[in-house]
């Protein structure tokens, strides 16, 4: 069985009075239901731990939005699973298509030279991933096409491409209790969801990889999100397809009534 599981990525926004505030009022507007549903949010690195404190006692977890895949050493910058498990996160998202360097708003001034600072790979995406595991935390791995690659007829491979790669080396019972996240990257801020069909059928693509690499029951046992655009409007839509297990909400997580409400649209779906 499969708990739904709606997260926020609340992205690099909220300095900690924002995320103080946030936090109170998503307690508030979201009181006494979040038992049927897994939640988290997801802060800036400069918050988590203020919001962890806001949130003990509540259902609601907190995720890092990254991380790097040594426990320590000189890299200047970088953050590490102790650290995040410190921090009080008990997730952590991995291979989100905007630390790849891939955006789903148009960023004019990016040139390639600028996009390669963003740095993550699928084979940076394999090690983050391998670290967070060791750690102890849950990861979030996310993968999604471009527009161009949607376009070009290439969606399903770019997802099993992602998903295949993020999965090396990682054993059975490891991605049993994987979350995965697909992010159409077309879809990510621009107001434009994946119709919910489709998002539902790229999912399946998500898990039949994860079947062809480890077999039918972990398939059915790894979790996969839909990401993009979610809004307490499209939610119940997206939430009750069965291939999507859950949320990763961007821009909506930011208004704890949205947020509160797309918790509350997903039923007690167990699939
Ligand atoms: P939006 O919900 O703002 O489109 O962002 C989705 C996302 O990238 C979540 O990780």
């Amino acid at each position: 069985m499969r708990k739904t599981i709606i997260a926020g990525n609340w992205k690099m926004n909220c300095i900690r009075s924002e995320a103080k505030s946030l936090v109170e009022d998503l307690k508030v507007k979201t009181a006494g239901n979040t038992d049927a549903v897994d939640v988290l949010v997801c802060p800036p690195f400069t918050s988590l731990t203020l919001v962890a404190e806001l949130l003990e006692g509540t259902g609601i977890k907190v995720g890092g939005q990254n991380l790097f895949w040594k426990d320590k050493g000189a890299y200047t910058g970088q953050i590490s699973a102790p650290m995040l498990v410190d921090a009080g996160c008990e997730y952590v998202v991995i291979g989100h298509s905007e630390p790849r360097g891939r955006f789903g708003v148009a960023e004019p001034d990016f040139t390639p030279e600028i996009l390669a600072f963003f740095g993550d790979s699928d084979a940076t995406v394999n090690r983050k991933l391998h670290a967070a595991l060791k750690g102890g935390l849950k990861p979030i791995v996310c993968v999604g096409e471009t527009l161009a690659e949607r376009q070009a007829g290439n969606t399903d491979s770019v997802i099993s491409t992602q998903t295949t790669a993020a999965l090396k080396d990682i054993t059975a019972e490891q991605a049993a209790n994987l979350i995965f996240a697909y992010e159409p990257v077309w879809a990510i801020g621009t107001g434009e969801v994946c119709e919910a069909g489709e998002a539902d059928r790229v999912c399946g693509v998500v898990r039949s990889t994860v079947a062809a690499l480890y077999g039918p029951e972990v398939a059915e046992q790894a979790r996969v999100q839909y990401g993009g655009s979610v809004k307490p409007d499209n939610a119940v839509d997206l939430l009750s397809r069965p291939n999507i297990d859950g949320a990763l909400v961007g821009g909506a997580s930011l208004k704890a009534t949205d947020f509160a409400a797309i918790i509350a649209a997903a039923p007690e779906l167990q699939k």
